[in-house]
């Protein structure tokens, strides 16, 4: 709900157990923010502003007026005019001044929630979120910002957003525009943020927050592998179950910076946007910039509430598509069985033995197209290569349906490599300094998707491989990043806005996909994990979570990338051992128990691995069968981390009926001595009896917890036993059922 008091001239946004509030300040109406928690009863927090303290608003003290805005929490600030804390905003005007001040103009508050012209967004109907929209200016430079909140009734999210508009007489240059800000109290808070490489990606990281400016930050041109677009400040007694927790996660898949400083009078201010490195948007009279959408998320509750709110966000308010709530078919990716090696023989025998087992799709990963027999050329080139799959693309997907398989195929769309036809003929479309020999990565270059040409001639190679032959599935990958930014086809001026115009029409170019081809199964993936973000989660239900497919290495990549999306979304797959990034052997049946925490599948040669592992597979399929709905829709509790006790990991998904539920438990190094371990679970109806019962007994000597009754108070309150698993890399699954 979203409430305007016009005497106190506050405005008051509750969620469910939150509040946050603006009021409007002084003659001059700045545009402050009060408070962000939980939820406050009564309207009368608006003394958090401090206007009564020196140096006191200008209108009463207009000699300090630059201290005043060194301290004020401004619900938006801006730089260059006495806020010596970092802004938000910031403008070049066609005259090269920089500064600027925002003050409120209007208000309008709706039903529902606005879509972003051209941006992913979460979205709501009228009965499932409010709208505040508040509009303030400065009118020296000519300038509209819309400042766009929605609080959604069903979860602890407010999102925001802001939408810039000339309303002047003259061009100018938008230098910064982030999307979000929370002027408040430091209460000796922790930041958490989450780091990695290829490979590694979404480990978490906590540390204290000092004075000064501290960010995590992408300037890759994609949201990147390295830092994620969250940050989280938290109390420092915050732990998994209980504690305060504010949170941003930013709906966007190109360069972001996130940030708190601590400023001199302990004072945090916390905000997330676009990085400014490298953009500058034109505006010219009567144009807007549409910024990306923030979503912030705080609760009392520790890390479960944070988790809780965002993955009930983005499976309700995010995801779209048909395969939204659907079970994904199990499917077996060719890439780590074959790399680029193979025919349309080779992959066919793989096909029949994957069927046989009871796998449902195959997809065709890199090498299919052009002369593509190796990662050095034909990027750009989408045309399949004939040599290779002898009788086409449609004798291969034909076969393959005949099984009773379904076909999926991958495309690297943003590429062209210097050895492909595509160059030869238009050597400027890619992204370059004109002069300036461009960095090759993975030998291959970034194609200019600021130019709608480009965007269309690769959009319809695409869409034509995918009418001629009964395609059901892609995976989109992107392999390097963005660097020597320049475009032959933008003006001078407009060269700083090559970062983003190059992401809007990668959005561009996934909206025609998912609605040209509304059927097909999208799976984003960058080199791995290097754009799982909420931004391409609205385009694609599920994103390969990493290239790292190790069931060890796994666990502290999908904890991180669980700690804000729903297991739905993660790609996780079986490999063969030894892994080809680690080198670790580890059990089949754990690699199987890791990739059920996700999308579950395989990508290995299923014609060599061994016997007995391969008589493994009817029966994960069949786990995966069994669990799948549970695991994709459940409430998801995080019980331990490896990464953080360096001896098991383990964790637990509850339906929301709380009448099943599944736990995860694994054991990474062995001991020698030990007892059970004492687990103490989550989410269960504390009134309910459940039938405890492990459900992998693959390594199993002795069995203490199999086919038990508890009590749900109980397995919370005292917890469950896993007794000793014998070896390094175990897992076991424990199924509970209400009885
Ligand atoms: C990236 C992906 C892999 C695979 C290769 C193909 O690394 O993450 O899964 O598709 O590209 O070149």
């Amino acid at each position: 709900m979203i409430t305007y008091n016009k005497e106190a001239r506050t405005f008051k946004l509750d969620t469910p157990n939150t509040t946050y509030m603006i009021g409007l300040v002084d003659e001059e109406d700045f545009v402050g923010h009060i408070y962000y928690g939980r939820k406050l009863k009564e309207n009368d927090a608006q003394y958090l502003l401090r206007t009564e303290e020196a140096p006191y608003v200008p209108s009463k003290n207009n000699r300090e007026r630059c201290s005043f805005y060194d301290c004020f929490p401004f619900e938006y600030p801006s730089d260059g005019i006495g806020d010596y804390r970092e802004g938000c905003i910031n403008v070049r005007t066609a005259s090269g001044h920089a500064g600027c001040m925002l003050t409120y103009v209007s208000h309008e508050i709706m039903e529902g929630k606005p879509a972003l012209e051209g941006l992913p967004a979460t979205f709501g109907a009228a009965d499932e979120c409010a709208t505040l929209k508040l509009i303030c200016e400065d009118k020296y430079v000519g300038m509209q910002v819309e400042l766009l909140y929605t609080v959604f009734y069903d979860t602890d999210v407010i999102t925001r957003s802001v939408r810039v508009t000339n309303t002047g007489a003259q061009h100018f240059f938008l230098t910064k525009v982030y999307s979000a800000c929370i002027d408040m109290d430091n209460r000796n808070f922790d930041m958490v943020s989450m780091h990695g490489s290829w490979a590694r990606e979404r480990h978490i990281q906590r540390k204290t927050l000092g004075y000064g400016l501290q960010n995590v930050s992408s300037i890759r041109g994609v949201s990147s592998h390295q830092d994620h677009p969250f940050l989280a400040l938290v109390d420092k007694s915050t732990t998994q179950e209980q504690g305060e927790v504010y949170a941003m996660n930013f709906v966007y898949s190109g360069n972001f910076r996130a940030q708190a400083e601590v400023s001199q009078f302990d004072y945090v201010r916390m905000s997330m946007g676009i990085h400014p490195e490298n953009f500058c948007w034109k505006l010219d009279c009567g144009e807007s910039f549409q910024a990306p959408e923030v979503v912030m998320v705080y609760t009392d509750k520790g890390f479960d509430g944070m988790t809780a709110a965002f993955h009930r966000l983005y499976r309700k308010h995010l995801i779209r598509g048909e395969y939204k709530d659907k079970k994904r078919p199990v499917l077996i990716n060719n890439w780590e069985a074959t790399y680029f090696d193979f025919d349309t023989e080779k992959l066919l025998s793989i096909a029949r033995e994957a069927a046989k087992l009871g796998i449902e799709m195959f997809v065709l990963d890199d090498g299919w197209f052009g002369r593509r027999n190796g990662d050095n050329c034909a990027l750009g080139d989408w045309q399949v290569n004939e040599t290779k799959l002898k009788g086409g693309l449609k004798y291969l997907v034909d076969e393959i349906n005949q099984l009773g398989m379904k076909f999926g195929i991958w495309f690297e769309p943003e590429m062209i490599s210097a050895d492909s036809d595509l160059y030869r003929a238009h050597p400027d479309w890619t992204i370059a300094i004109p002069g300036r020999p461009a960095s090759e990565a993975r030998q291959q270059f970034v194609l200019d998707l600021s130019r709608q040409e480009v965007v269309d001639c690769i959009y319809g190679q695409m869409a034509s491989v995918l009418r001629s032959a009964n395609v059901e599935y892609v995976k989109w990958d992107m392999n390097r990043h963005l660097c020597d930014l320049g475009s032959y086809g933008l003006a001078d001026d407009r060269q700083g806005e090559l970062f983003h115009r190059y992401v809007l029409a990668l959005y561009q170019m996934q909206d025609r996909l998912t609605k040209d081809f509304p059927h097909l199964l999208l799976e984003n993936c960058s080199s791995g994990g290097a754009r799982f973000d909420p931004g391409m989660l609205y385009y694609s239900p599920q994103i390969w979570c990493s290239d790292d497919t190790d069931a060890i290495e796994r666990l502290a990549i999908q904890e991180g990338t669980a700690l804000l999306y729903p297991l739905s979304t993660i790609g996780a797959h079986v490999s063969d051992c030894p892994n080809h990034i680690v080198g670790r052997v580890t059990p089949f049946e754990t690699r199987g128990i890791v990739a059920l925490a996700g999308t579950f599948g395989y990508e290995l040669d299923v014609t060599k691995i061994p016997q007995a592992d391969r008589e493994r597979i009817p029966a994960q399929v069949a786990m995966y069968h069994q669990y799948n709905d549970l695991v994709r829709e459940g409430d998801y509790y995080r019980i331990a981390s490896y990464s953080q006790n360096h001896e098991y990991d383990c964790w637990q998904v509850v339906s929301a009926d709380q009448s099943q539920s599944l736990v995860t438990y694994v054991q990474v190094l062995s001991r020698a001595n030990v007892k059970s371990r004492c687990i103490r679970l989550k989410g269960l109806a504390e009134d309910r009896y459940y039938k405890v019962e492990t459900t992998s007994v693959e390594f199993v000597e002795e069995d203490s917890i199999e086919a038990k009754v508890y009590s749900g108070d109980t397995l919370m309150k005292a917890g469950l036993l896993i007794s000793e698993l014998r070896g390094d890399f175990r897992a076991r699954l424990i199924s509970l059922t209400g009885v």
